[in-house]
């Protein structure tokens, strides 16, 4: 449609069927008959019959045919047969599920991560789907926050690289393309630090760390050219984000320049009145669109209030019309006026949908998401051995996610499966050793699950098994870790531990046998001086995804040379948390060792996180050489070059993530101790060196000034490069700004 005949079409609409576009309601209301879906299933939204008739926006089905009929019908009903979109959590994978985004942030590996977006659009797309409510941009420090799963990590930079990939993995260049889904950046703004870890709790962010740390991604996102943008549940100094009027039309449409379509997230507008910012949900409506939230996701806030509001001259008109426009757009953008059902074919869907190419991806994805936390020389194991794969995780299909709304654990490939294609059976055992959690611990999720319940002879018995299996092996590979329903929404723990039962488990392995390697599943840093202590080596895989066995096989048997890196520091203990390495230095910093008694620091723990961020170790060991400058001051237009030679001094290939650091030393705010500034993935064979040059210019080194933007302030700079954020390889220029 040209955009004329568009303005045309929201001119002929009736203000009800405005409204109706900024309504989305459950798909699966819509298939229903709808009396029996208002009187059943849907009876608790208070919605109307008209307001199925018009509502511009179904979420949570897919399914090319159901879609299709669900399509044609809600044309049907539309006066102007106006197409719906069709959203859905598409978050790391489809039916194809890749690692969560905390693992695909610990591969560093953008061009990948956009490659994953691309191929779940693709699969969403012939699946009917027109949306996915992703990238999360979300920064997060606490790691009992459930959905840190769900962030790609606690740095700005790389959460910005990283949304910015799948944004562009999702989108492509034109929304219209085949297989292609419009993305949306959420949940703006600062859900990630809901205090204390519990989930929609308020968020307490300083203007400063807003601006600095928790906006940035959000703004690649939008910058990348997300056509989507969704609220957050928590306040934002004070004030809801969903009703937040400077947050969305003073920062995100004026100052960021987003101009596509903004929708709450889950009741978010409704929510406003348990915030006490609303009073009722007319008043939640109100507050909502002149926030200039233009979709209401799933309840009648919007439907129910905002004909009434405009006909008592309490909104102006004006501001519907924008909303509706907004969406008319992105409908138009998508291409669905002149083809409503866009990419959703059944035929093709059975063809792309976990096609080879798809789990080739999964399985590179899921290995080069893996960080190698410790490692004695036990790594990787060889063919030759005796091995005892043992675990609750050892034969566990369910490793997709609470995230993985479209996955199916019956497709993924289990560790015992991928181990049986490389390894001879005479020398491996497997079992299962321990259940995943304690009897009675009730997680609620949406996909059915395996046996959860063992009577004490069960575990008994299952012990033993794994006690004879560990005594008889070479080494024992032990895949415990959280449940998937542990972390994402609604999942934070206050406890971040393997669950003990498995601990149990552990302990009883390396009691016959202390060559122990812990390959370990979890939607978040834990809590492992235990593991780390006693085990010989330790894998985190997070939740990988579809081929998340393959991968770890890959990876346990050398095949792959592991390269991830942390991408959310893991905490000595929770007593620590929130622990992050871009930390301001405080009047008191604390070092290792320090003896003197008033500085920052515990009495019972060190400072330092267990695992820092960038850390992760490879098969094969890498010297970078001291770091070089080209030169000594930065001037704007300027660049300063900052190389270091890597050499693999090991004894297989292997590939090692180049991190560069800046620090500002001192300026008219307080700046972090050190800052991801960009990285550089280089692949050696071993005696192969490679040079690796960092352009630095002036732009790299603006921070938020209140009142200016993004500014640089002139003086010393420190930079560092290495292969983790405790680099000390350092060397220092001075900006000049006459
Ligand atoms: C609530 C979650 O916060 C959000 O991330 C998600 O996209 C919506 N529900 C829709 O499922």
């Amino acid at each position: 449609m040209t955009e004329q005949e568009l303005k045309q079409l929201l001119n002929s609409m009736t203000r009800k069927e405005k409204v109706g576009q900024t309504l989305q309601v459950m798909a699966r209301f819509l298939m229903e008959n709808t009396d029996d879906a208002l009187m059943g299933s849907a009876a608790g939204f208070g919605w109307e019959k008209e307001d199925f008739d018009l509502a511009g926006a179904a979420i949570g089905t897919h399914g090319a045919e159901k879609l299709i009929a669900l399509q044609k019908l809600q044309m049907e009903r539309q006066p102007h047969g106006i197409p719906m979109l069709f959203m859905k959590d598409i978050i790391h994978g489809m039916r194809t599920v890749f690692p969560a985004p905390i693992g695909q942030g610990a591969s560093f590996d953008p061009e990948m991560t956009e490659k994953c977006a691309q191929t779940a659009a693709k699969e969403a797309a012939v699946s009917g789907l027109h949306v996915t409510f992703s990238p999360m941009a979300d920064l997060v420090r606490d790691a009992r926050w459930g959905r840190v799963m769900e962030s790609t990590g606690e740095d700005p930079y790389l959460n910005s690289r990283m949304t910015a990939a799948m944004v562009k993995g999702f989108q492509g260049k034109d929304l219209k393309e085949p297989g292609r889904v419009a993305a949306c950046v959420k949940h703006f703004a600062g859900y990630g630090a809901a205090e204390a870890g519990r989930d929609y709790n308020t968020a307490e962010i300083s203007e400063h760390t807003f601006r600095n740390a928790y906006l940035p991604a959000y703004e690649a996102g939008i910058q990348a050219g997300a056509a989507m943008v969704m609220t957050s549940f928590n306040t934002v100094d004070g004030i809801p984000a969903t009703g937040n009027r400077h947050l969305m039309r003073d920062i995100l449409r004026d100052e960021m320049g987003f101009e596509g379509v903004l929708i709450s997230d889950f009741a978010a507008i409704l929510e406003t009145i348990n915030h006490g910012y609303a009073e009722d949900k007319a008043d939640a409506a109100k507050k909502a669109l002149e926030a200039g939230v233009d979709i209401d996701m799933c309840t009648n806030v919007y439907s129910g209030n905002l004909c009434r509001l405009i006909e008592e001259g309490k909104i102006d008109e004006r501001l519907l019309d924008e909303a509706v426009w907004r969406i008319l757009k992105l409908k138009n953008d998508l291409g669905l006026f002149e083809n409503p059902f866009k990419d959703a074919d059944p035929e093709k869907e059975k063809e792309v949908i976990l096609c080879p190419e798809h789990r080739a991806l999964a399985r590179e994805a899921a290995a080069k998401s893996f960080v190698l936390l410790k490692n004695d020389g036990v790594l990787p194991v060889s063919a030759e051995q005796k091995i005892a794969f043992i675990g609750p995780y050892v034969n566990r299909k369910e490793m997709l996610s609470s995230w993985a709304v479209a996955g199916e654990a019956k497709d993924s490939v289990t560790i015992q499966e991928a181990a049986q294609e490389v390894f001879a059976p005479e020398r491996m055992a497997y079992c299962q050793g321990s259940p995943l959690l304690e009897n009675g611990v009730r997680l609620v999720g949406f996909r059915t699950e395996e046996k959860m319940e063992y009577s004490a002879e069960e575990c008994r018995q299952m012990e033993e098994e794994a006690c004879n299996a560990a005594k008889e092996a070479d080494v024992v590979i032990l895949a415990l870790g959280e449940h998937y329903l542990q972390s994402g929404e609604a999942a934070s723990r206050a406890m971040i531990e393997i669950p003990e039962i498995q601990m149990e488990l552990f302990r009883k392995v390396s009691a016959v046998n202390p060559n122990v390697v812990v390959v370990l599943f979890s939607g978040r840093p834990l809590d492992l001086r235990e593991v780390s202590r006693k085990a010989r080596a330790v894998l985190e895989v997070w939740m990988p995804g579809t081929e998340g066995g393959h991968a770890i096989a890959d990876v346990l048997t050398g095949k792959v040379n592991p390269s991830g890196k942390l991408s959310m520091s893991f905490p000595y203990c929770v007593g620590q948390v929130p622990v992050y390495y871009n930390a301001l230095n405080t009047g008191r910093p604390y070092k290792e060792g320090d003896e003197d008694r008033f500085l920052s620091r515990y009495l019972d723990i060190p400072n330092k996180p267990l695992y820092p961020f960038g850390y992760g170790l490879s098969y094969t060991e890498f010297s970078i050489s001291e770091l070089v400058l080209d030169r000594e001051t930065l001037r704007p237009g300027e660049t300063v070059t900052a190389s270091v030679t890597v050499k693999n001094i090991g004894k297989c290939e292997g590939t090692e993530v180049v991190q560069l650091y800046i620090r500002d030393v001192a300026a008219s705010v307080a700046r972090p101790v050190k800052e991801l500034k960009d990285f550089r993935k280089v692949t050696l064979k071993p005696g192969e060196v490679e040079t690796v040059v960092f352009e630095i210019s002036e732009e790299m080194l603006r921070f938020y000034k209140e009142g200016q933007g993004r500014v640089s302030e002139a003086g010393e700079f420190r930079v560092f490069v290495g292969n983790s954020s405790e680099t000390e390889n350092q060397r220092s220029f001075v900006l000049i700004k006459d």
